[in-house]
């Protein structure tokens, strides 16, 4: 549930100052009834919402894919004034927001969208959404470490749930890949920490259904439809309309239109 005037801002309304003026003013109906009471909370997505009789159309859901590098922040803005992850994303016409956060030394897949209802469910601990990460540590990960891992580290903030370890390559600096149903602040670094096998490098590689795959570190891609189906029923949302982002700054290449065209008929490209 979110406030009316904040709706009717990201539906591209008007501004939220002017949105408010318009509630107020009585220009605004939820499911048919006047609401000129500021705090009104609405639904989005199921609420038939209108201003002087027209509805106001959502904003499509859309869906981007990073591979974070290191020495970045995953929020939106920093009082630090670090560099955010926001500042690798193309700029969209959309609002997207990062679906929770990568620590500033960690790389790899962070989402983000402008769908709250999906950030939310992806976030929620009682989902227990899988993670994937791979891990580079100094030292060797021995069979006990690895059973510790496997059946849960007492952490200052309780034990860990079962986890599932794959070491990929062991010596003086080992990789191992463990998949975690948590979300932890620091979890995968602690848990590590507490073996006595400090963090060198660590990279989410999957996040439920989306794998990282080959997208270079710095870069973006948007989910094919499989991915993005994939995505809402792993939360139990029906997947809405598939959609990408719109870019402004885009130039979109068109066939030019000729006289050849056949009548009528409008080209799909
Ligand atoms: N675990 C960590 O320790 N750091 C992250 O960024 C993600 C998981």
């Amino acid at each position: 549930m979110e406030r009316l005037q904040k709706v009717l801002a990201h539906a591209g309304v008007a501004s939220r100052r002017k949105c408010e003026q318009l509630i107020v003013e009585g220009h605004v109906t939820v499911d048919g009834q006047k609401v000129t009471e500021l705090g009104f909370k609405v639904d989005p997505d199921s609420q038939a919402i209108a201003v002087d009789g027209k509805p106001v159309k959502q904003e499509k859901k859309v869906i981007l894919l990073l591979n974070k590098p290191t020495a970045y922040v995953s929020t939106v803005s920093d009082p630090e004034g670090r560099r955010t992850v926001m500042s690798l994303l193309p700029t969209v016409a959309e609002r997207l927001y990062p679906v929770g956060r990568l620590d500033y030394d960690t790389s790899g897949l962070l989402l983000f969208t402008n769908d709250g209802t999906l950030t939310e469910r992806l976030l929620h601990p009682s989902r227990n959404i899988e993670k994937v990460y791979r891990v580079t540590v100094e030292g060797t990960v021995d069979k006990e470490a690895r059973r510790r891992l496997a059946e849960g580290i007492e952490l200052e903030d309780g034990m860990t749930a079962p986890a599932i370890v794959e070491v990929m390559k062991q010596g003086p600096e080992s990789v191992v890949q463990i998949a975690i149903h948590e979300g932890r602040n620091r979890q995968v670094r602690r848990m590590f920490a507490a073996l006595d096998l400090p963090v060198k490098r660590l990279k989410r590689i999957a996040f439920g259904p989306i794998a990282l795959g080959h997208l270079k570190t710095g870069e973006w891609r948007t989910l094919d439809p499989a991915e993005w189906k994939a995505l809402y029923r792993s939360v139990e949302l029906s997947p809405p309309p598939y959609a990408t982002p719109t870019f402004p700054n885009r130039k979109v290449e068109r066939p030019a239109r000729t006289s050849r065209s056949p009548k009528g008929k409008r080209s799909r490209r």
